[in-house]
């Protein structure tokens, strides 16, 4: 599907290097119809050096040409560079956005052409093909550049698509931002083990192979999290004690929280 397109990915950071890497690893994209742009020349020089493609300082000059144009910049960054590229994108192009809070009306009216926009929120375990990404349409883009861009971020995790932007600020705040709460998860477990007298290293493995295999539980046998627990939990035994520790912390109320403040965050910028 992607395999004859030609993709240019503005801002090859640090997500926009995952998806580069990914395309070429994958075999989605052909190298030489592959091509990323950065902020500095040594930059350039760097991903160009690393992986063989097409660099460039000059967005309208890359964009030329371009099938698929992925903007993989920070926020505040992404009227500046539209600007930079609405006089020669056509609505032959499809321009997908990671950026968050940045809406697809934004995009559109910045362009000021009914040029088809996907906007996507990936995460940062796609490095590793674990990503998450949520991906919503704009208003001129059909199926057909739903599931080019489901083959792109495909490639690294899952995907799910969603029809009503408002949530992509949820999105944003739960699997957008999700990896660090899990880190300090991660860490606060690893702690727990340590201060009972398990080597650091060993407790970091236990918890971490502990919340993937508990999460790949919840995905694979579709069951309620609730039941997997239960069937954790024995009557009068280990797991119960620690489970009144955590409802005493307010764990869930407290995640609860962290996921509403953060889309409060995501919609205060997005305004
Ligand atoms: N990191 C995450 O966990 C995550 C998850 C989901 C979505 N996102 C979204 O993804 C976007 C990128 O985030 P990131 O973490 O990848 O940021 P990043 O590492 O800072 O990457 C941004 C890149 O944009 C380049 N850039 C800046 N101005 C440019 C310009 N005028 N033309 C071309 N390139 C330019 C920078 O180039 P130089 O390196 O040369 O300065 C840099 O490489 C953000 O909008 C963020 O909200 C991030």
């Amino acid at each position: 599907m992607l395999i004859n397109k030609k993709v240019a990915i503005i801002g090859v950071g640090k997500m926009g290097e995952i998806l580069l890497d990914s395309m070429i690893k994958n075999n989605l994209v052909k190298r030489e119809n592959l091509s990323g742009s950065t902020a500095r020349e040594e930059h350039a020089e760097e991903i160009n050096k690393k992986y063989k493609v097409r660099t460039y300082l000059d967005n309208k000059k890359m964009v030329l040409q371009k099938d698929v144009i992925i903007l993989a910049l920070k926020p505040q960054m992404i009227k500046k560079v539209i600007f930079e590229i609405k006089e020669v994108v056509t609505e032959k192009q499809l321009i997908i956005s990671i950026a968050a809070a940045t809406s697809t009306q934004f995009i559109e009216d910045c362009l000021g052409k009914n040029i088809p926009v996907i906007r996507a929120m990936p995460n940062t375990p796609a490095l590793i093909n674990e990503g998450m990404t949520v991906l919503c349409p704009g208003r001129y883009a059909d199926k057909n550049h739903i599931q080019m861009s489901m083959h792109i971020f495909g490639a690294v995790g899952l995907v799910e698509v969603i029809y009503q932007e408002g949530l992509m600020d949820v999105v944003t705040a739960l699997s957008g931002s999700g990896p660090a709460y899990t880190y300090i998860i991660i860490e606060s477990l690893t702690e727990g083990g340590v201060r009972m007298g398990l080597p650091r290293e060993l407790a970091r493995r236990l918890t971490a192979q502990t919340l993937l295999g508990a999460a790949k539980m919840v995905l694979k046998t579709g069951m309620h999290p609730a039941l997997l627990k239960d069937a954790v939990t024995t009557p009068a035994g280990v797991t119960v004690d620690g489970l009144m520790e955590l409802e005493d912390g307010g764990i869930r109320v407290t995640l609860i929280k962290a996921v509403s403040k953060a889309t409060e965050k995501s919609k205060e910028i997005s305004q």
